[in-house]
């Protein structure tokens, strides 16, 4: 079950969101609408309100609003998918320009890592103008899901490109159910060792990477199980363990891996643990303290071994320098499907950050590079790009 929120723009189109509406509600999902003063022109809010059974959002500024409350904020937050449709062409330029002048564009600045399905609706000359055109590149660009609209009889008594998709399409496509039955493990964040009861060596992972991966297969219809370092991040909407050490991940990973068709590791395990960790707090006594290292179990490589030839397993490489051979090396050496290579000495991506730039490396030699983008969509198309393979090798 998912929040929906639809944006609806002012286009004759308008009147058939309520059955999108109707469609959404009657399997399982939340929606709650929002709309552009001119939208109530082509129908009432009054008729969403009625069948979403929730306040319907029209202006920031003119609405009662609650003291505590902002609706463009809370309403993103609440949001899992957002919808915008029909979106007029003013809409669509708006949103590519990062003009908020009413609550839908408003919003739509606050979106970071939500997926946005954006439905035009317009005048066959009005999509072709090169400036629509341009704008709609570049909200493709940024990874919004912008759909082409359908020919055929217009508003306006012209043929052409212009009619906004039905309803039952515009439902098949935002409730995309495309990885229903298939089931995925995912590590992710960091692994702590220690060297006393109150000390660890560890690194900088948060789990977004993970974290958005996990989301982007239960928004998909998938199962996922989630084994997690130390992270502050709300695991809830996942079935999950928390673990600590290496030697607490490779024992949950492979106890659980014959159960799943991919197993996807994010997770930036410690290749090395302390030797003897000591039971009391360590003295500040010396100058110098040594600890000696021994080296984990790598989980990836140990999967290899008992791996099937329909199951997946990706592996992600945190790399500082040279890193397509390191990449590759890893790729080989623990017989991979593919891997995921991301630049950790940048600090807009990879550790931490909300955003990602990586190469994906394949098996059989192909390579696919996505440009800097929000987790959520680099977790997209790593997952998409899994998926295919499973079906591949399931055929
Ligand atoms: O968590 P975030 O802040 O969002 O940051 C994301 C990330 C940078 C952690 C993520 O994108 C990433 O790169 N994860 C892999 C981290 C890592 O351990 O990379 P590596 O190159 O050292 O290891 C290669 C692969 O082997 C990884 O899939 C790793 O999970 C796995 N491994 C490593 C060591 C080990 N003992 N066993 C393993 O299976």
């Amino acid at each position: 079950m998912s929040n929906f929120l639809i944006f609806v723009t002012g286009g004759i189109a308008a009147y058939k969101i309520p059955n999108l509406c109707r469609l959404l509600i009657k399997a399982g999902h939340n929606v709650k609408v929002g709309m552009t003063e001119n939208a109530t022109k082509f129908i009432t809010p009054l008729t969403f309100e009625s069948l979403t059974k929730n306040r319907v959002y029209i202006d920031d500024f003119l609405t009662d609003v609650e003291p505590d409350s902002i609706d463009h904020i809370d309403l993103i937050e609440w949001a899992d998918k957002i919808i915008v449709a029909p979106c007029t062409a003013n809409t669509i330029s708006k949103i590519a320009n990062g003009i908020g002048d009413n609550l839908v564009t408003s919003s739509m600045l606050v979106v970071k890592s939500k997926p946005v399905y954006i439905f035009p609706s317009m005048n066959t000359n009005m999509y072709e103008n090169p400036f629509v055109q341009e704008n709609i590149a570049k909200l493709r660009k940024l990874g919004y899901f912008v759909f082409e609209p359908d020919e055929g009889e217009l508003a306006c008594k012209t043929e052409g490109k212009g009619r906004l998709i039905e309803p039952e399409e515009i439902f098949n496509i935002v409730v995309e159910e495309k990885l229903k039955g298939v089931k995925f493990l995912v590590t992710l964040g960091p692994t702590k060792e220690g060297i006393d009861p109150v000390r660890f060596i560890s690194n900088y992972s948060s789990g977004k990477m993970g974290y958005n991966i996990a989301k982007y297969i239960k928004d998909n219809g998938g199962e996922v199980f989630v084994v997690a370092g130390d992270v502050c991040l709300d695991l809830s909407p996942f079935s999950y363990v928390k673990i600590r050490s290496a030697e607490e991940m490779y024992n949950e990973v492979i106890s659980r891996f014959s159960e799943y068709d991919i197993l996807i590791m994010t997770a930036a395990v410690a290749d090395y643990r302390v030797k003897n960790i000591s039971d009391k707090k360590i003295k500040k006594n010396d100058e110098t303290l040594l600890l000696e290292l021994v080296k984990n179990k790598d989980i990836l490589y140990e999967v290899s071994k008992v791996k099937n030839e329909k199951q997946v397993v990706v592996g992600f490489a945190a790399e500082t320098d040279d890193l397509i051979n390191n990449a590759m090396e890893k790729l080989n050496r623990k017989k991979l499907d593919m891997i995921v290579v991301n630049d950790v000495s940048r600090s807009d991506i990879g550790f931490g950050a909300d955003e990602n730039e990586v190469t994906i490396f394949l098996k059989n030699g192909e390579n696919i590079r996505l440009s800097k983008q929000s987790k959520y969509l680099i977790a997209k198309h790593v997952v998409d790009v899994a998926y295919n393979i499973l079906r591949e090798k399931n055929e």
